[in-house]
This record gives structure tokens, sequence and C-alpha cells, in this order.
């Protein structure tokens, strides 16, 4: 099975609206036994919270399902459990590579790296625009999936 970890900075946010995404996304297409989804924080700031209340509301308002969940951050060790490794944006990346001391098996990946428009996705925490923020994620996640159909062949 195809694993995909998607990172952020606290792990409250942008990473848990997009690995919620990405698993519906997935359970529409009938792929939920092909790809399993998780994630994680760059950061221990927001470490045991559960998802922010802003993204709560709007993957709700988007037929989105979740769950209560834990903030954690992303450990060393695991790199080798993923086979994608998704930042939402470049500084993200940045701090994956420091954390895992590299990226030997080219596995880390900025999530609209995958779209037609590369860009950072801005962090509704700071912006309070979470509706921005989904727009985003759901692109990138889309462009993912797609990805994923062409290479890994799901
Ligand atoms: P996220 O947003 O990286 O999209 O989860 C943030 C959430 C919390 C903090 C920073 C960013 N914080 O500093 O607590």
């Amino acid at each position: 099975m195809i694993g995909v970890l998607f990172v952020c900075l606290g792990n409250i946010c942008r990473s848990p609206m997009a690995e919620c995404v990405f698993i519906e996304l997935l359970r529409r297409a009938g792929l939920e036994g092909r790809v399993r989804a998780a994630s994680a924080a760059t950061s221990t700031e927001a470490e045991g919270c559960d998802i922010h209340d802003g993204a709560r509301r709007k993957l709700r308002a988007e037929g989105v399902p979740f769950s209560r969940r834990r903030a954690r951050q992303v450990r060393r060790e695991e790199y080798g459990d993923w086979d994608y490794i998704v930042g939402m944006e470049a500084r993200n990346v940045a701090a994956l590579r420091h954390i895992f001391g590299g990226d030997p098996a080219g596995k880390i990946f900025r999530l609209l790296d995958f779209s037609d428009a590369p860009r950072d996705i801005a962090d509704p925490w700071y912006t309070g625009d979470f509706d921005a923020a989904y727009e985003d994620i759901l692109e990138g996640c889309q462009a993912l999936l797609e990805q994923l159909r062409r290479t890994e062949k799901i």
C-alpha cells in the first residue's frame, strides 16, 4: 500500500485538512485500500491539540469526514515508513530535510508542486482564511491523486 504523510508547521490546520480531504478523495474513487494517509507537524507548537476550530468548520461545511485527533511532530525514524512526505510550503520542506538529515529517496514534496500552479499554501493559523487554505489543499490533493494514478498505476 502506498503511504502519504502530509506535513505542516503545527499539524492542526493544513496537514490534517489535507489528510482528511485526501482520504475522502480516495474513498470517493474507491481507492481506500490502495493508499493510506496521515499527517504530522515539523514543530511541537501544537503537540497534542485537536484540529483547529476553523479547519473543523470548513471540513464539516464541505462534507469531509474527520474525527478527534492529537497533533504530533514527525519523527526522524519514520522516513522509511512513507512513500510521499508532502509539505504545505517551502518552509515545511526545508524543515523536513533538516529533521530527516536529507532526502536520500527523493520522497519529500511540496503539495502544490503536483499542480499546474506550484506555490505555497498560506497558513490559516496566521491568515484566518480557511476557505483559501481548503481550496489550495483540494487542488493539491486532486493533483497528487492524479500523479499517483499516473506513476503508481493505482
Ligand atoms: P498549521 O498552522 O501549520 O497549518 O497547522 C499552525 C498551527 C499552529 C501553530 C502554527 C501554525 N502554532 O504556532 O501553534
